[in-house]
Order: C-alpha cells, then structure tokens, then sequence
C-alpha cells in the first residue's frame, strides 16, 4: 500500500460518528486549514476534520481566536473542502457570528453550510446557546458543541488554566452537556477538564464528547494539527503529544537551502532547462 493511500474508504457523516459511539470505536479529529494538509489527513483515514477558529492563531499569528471572521472561516473551509473525499468536515463558527440573535446564527451558519458544503458547524457554550443549537439542527444544521476552555471566552475566564475543577463548575458543564444532547447536537468537544468530569459527561449523554486535554475516556480525541506536528513550539500543554519535530524539520531545510543558494550548489544544471 502507498503511503497516499488511505486505511478505509467509509464516508463519515454525522450520523457515522453517532453510530461509532454506540459501537465503541473511538473517533479521530484533528484540524485543517488548507488543501494539502486536509488531502493529507483524508488519504489516511481521519474520521473528522476540523476547520478551528484556531486557524486565528496558528495560520494568522492572533493571540487570540476572537478576531477570526465568517469569511476567514468559509475561505479555508472551501481548501479544505477541495481535498476532502471521506471525512467528515466541520466548521467553526467565529467569535460573535452565531451569539447574538437566531436570525444571525441562521445567517452566517447558512452561509458555511451552502457556500462551502461541509457536513456540520461547531459551536462554543452550554445552556445560553442551546436555543440557537435546535432552531439550527431543526433547519437542517447538524451541530457539534464545544465545552470547558472555549476559547472565544478567553477574555472572561482571563487564563488558559484547566476548566470546571471546582463542584459548582463541574455541575453546571454536566447540565451544560445533557442541554446541548437535548437540543440536538450530535457531538461535543470536551476542552481542558479533568479526567474524571469528562467521563461522567461522556456516560450521561448519548452523543460521543471529543476531547482535548479532557482525558481518556472520552468517545473521540482532536488536536490542533500544528500542535502534534512539533510546529508550535511554544505552546507545549500536557495533553499535547508531539508526532513529529516538524519546526525542526523545516529550519534545516530552510539552512540547508539558503547555504546551497548562496555556495551556487542549487541550481545546478540538472535542475535547469
Ligand atoms: O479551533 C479549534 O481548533 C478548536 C479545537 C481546539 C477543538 O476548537
């Protein structure tokens, strides 16, 4: 088998993903922002890709997910879309796109789902945006939730500490969870809680939790690509396992090219016409 070629060829819906729950197969996400690395992901079997607000930080250099806009969100979607034969993509919706009225949530949810072509949205927040979540999932909008340290509430938590590790906390993420089951979601992200408060949630709610950070006993796992590719160097959580050193990787290439160029090693004249 060739390296491009892919471990299963099963087209993953939302309702795939419910199903793999039930049957106890784990489900892999991680996140893409661009043709090639979601052609990448794809080829070898990625259950879902996720096209995270995150690209805010990793692709445009914000410290923060908050400036990430609708347009930025539908433009790497469609290049991840473009490459995507299997997989199951969804879309983050950016900070203040869905929060304010259903009217907007509608709108800019709308626009994902019929200018890009994915297969579902994703959502931060419990209780208050479980209203949203049903009028969407009623129009024919799947939803994924998104619990714990959501990051487009960085300004009021006002640190990257780990979430719900206090009863009162706790609590209300496990109501939070079965809202969001009640309204209709059909999976919800679990970031940055403890061990123990992601397996509760995942026993209590019938649709799978995907964490992050969250231990695991959850029904799936996601990270951030640049993450667990070695390229973010700074940004070394616990919950982050590192499959390859890639920033490494990259500056030797750089060096070595710079050092071929100006040594006049490259080109040579086989590389020429
Ligand atoms: O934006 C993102 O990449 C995410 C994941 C961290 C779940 O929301």
């Amino acid at each position: 088998m060739s390296t491009a070629q892919k471990t299963s060829a099963r087209v993953v819906t939302t309702k795939t993903v419910m199903t793999m729950k039930r049957a106890g197969e784990k489900i892999a996400m991680l996140t893409a922002y661009d043709f090639l690395t979601a052609r990448y992901l794809d080829q070898v079997g990625i259950d879902i890709i996720l096209v995270g607000d995150s690209v805010g930080n990793v692709v445009q250099g914000h410290e923060t997910t908050l400036p990430v806009t609708v347009d930025d969100m539908i433009y790497h979607a469609k290049a991840v879309k473009r490459a995507v034969k299997n997989a199951l993509i969804v879309v983050d919706m950016p900070f203040m796109s869905y929060q304010n009225t259903i009217e907007e949530a509608v709108r800019n949810c709308g626009r994902v789902m019929k200018e890009v072509g994915v297969g579902a949205v994703k959502l931060e927040g419990g209780e208050y945006v479980a209203g949203i979540v049903r009028h969407l999932v009623k129009i024919g909008i799947p939803v994924m939730g998104h619990l714990g340290l959501t990051p487009q509430a960085i300004n009021r938590f006002g640190t990257y500490e780990v979430r719900a590790q206090d009863k009162h906390e706790a609590a209300q993420l496990l109501r939070d969870a079965k809202i969001l089951s009640d309204a209709g979601v059909f999976s919800v992200v679990l970031e940055k809680i403890p061990a123990g408060l992601a397996r509760k949630v995942t026993a209590a709610i019938s649709v799978p939790t995907i964490g992050i950070g969250a231990g695991p006993h959850c029904d799936g796992q996601v990270l951030v690509v640049h993450d667990m590719l070695g390229l973010t160097e700074e940004f070394r959580p616990r919950f982050v396992r590192r499959y390859s050193e890639m920033a490494d990787t990259m500056r030797g290439a750089f060096r070595r090219y710079i050092s071929d160029v100006k040594s006049k090693q490259f080109p040579t004249m086989k590389e020429s016409y």
